[in-house]
């Protein structure tokens, strides 16, 4: 399938068209998940404060959206502020990470109207403080008719939760329409997660080399490819995308089939080996 929106590929860079012009435009993923890590190390490795390392990680976030929506990437999701980021780092931390929320958004819809880049959210967003709502809500609705990339912040999100509160409101609409359980499919199960508007992601990326999911779209991703980065994220540009991208084309995605030259048994000919013994 082709990329939706408008491509803007003479906006890119000359590193960044220099790997662009390697991939196949007819397979750029639809969706694109990213787990945004390594905040915390970027700042220790050069003696700063965490919340410096944050702070460069939410540039970040700007300059890889700013890179999607120029190649036309339909859908990008990323983890932006788990459910356990809330729960077990110090208040301080989570204040601050909420405060530059805030601060990003106010800053920077302008520059997502430039792009073309709609804003959406996904997570129990109603426990989050309510002026960070209030601004959440204000990004989404300016950035609403744009056409381009959808950017969804997973923001107080948890994998897990997500399908809690899909059981939950399936149960609800099962009690008023009298379904009986035998009746539930995974179509059922995935019109009420909070992604049911989007394709499940083609390409999961982690940076900072940890090699888990941590609670991530776990029902989404079961046949999405993951690729991981030793890269930490406030390094990560769009040109780490790019070539994300690209190592994702050469893979073969099989769904539980069988790839192309994988021996596929003739049914015929072994038929006719087990009758001749
Ligand atoms: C992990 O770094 C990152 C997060 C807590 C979530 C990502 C947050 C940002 C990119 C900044 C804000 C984003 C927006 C959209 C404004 P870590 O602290 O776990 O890093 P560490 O594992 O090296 O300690």
């Amino acid at each position: 399938m082709y990329p939706t929106g408008t491509l803007r590929i003479h906006e890119l860079t000359s590193e960044e068209l220099a790997v662009y012009a390697t991939l196949k435009p007819e397979c750029i993923p639809q969706h694109v998940a990213i787990i945004m890590d390594g905040n915390g190390r970027w700042a220790g490795h050069r003696s700063l404060k965490r919340f410096l390392g944050h702070q460069q990680g939410a540039n970040a976030v700007q300059l890889v959206t700013e890179t999607a929506s120029r190649i036309g990437l339909p859908w990008l999701t990323l983890y932006a502020f788990s459910l356990e980021n809330n729960l077990r780092r110090p208040r301080a931390e989570v204040n601050f990470l909420m405060r530059l929320l805030k601060t990003y958004l106010e800053s920077n819809v302008g520059r997502m109207m430039d792009n073309n880049v709609r804003m959406k959210y996904i997570g129990r967003t109603h426990e989050l403080p309510p002026e960070v709502q209030d601004k959440m809500r204000w990004a989404e609705d300016a950035t609403a008719n744009n056409t381009g990339t959808t950017l969804t912040l997973a923001l107080n999100y948890g994998g897990r939760s997500e399908i809690v509160d899909a059981f939950r409101s399936l149960a609800a609409e099962m009690k008023i329409t009298h379904t009986s359980p035998d009746c539930i499919t995974e179509e059922d199960i995935h019109r009420h997660l909070y992604t049911a508007h989007m394709p499940d992601p083609d390409l999961l990326i982690r940076t900072s080399g940890e090699m888990r999911l941590s609670n991530y779209l776990l029902w989404q991703i079961a046949y999405t490819e993951i690729f991981v980065t030793e890269r930490l994220w406030p390094d990560f540009r769009g040109i780490h995308l790019l070539e994300a991208i690209a190592d994702f084309q050469r893979r073969e995605r099989r769904y539980g089939g069988l790839g192309e030259g994988s021996g596929a048994v003739d049914e015929e000919a072994e038929r006719i080996k087990i009758a001749t013994g």
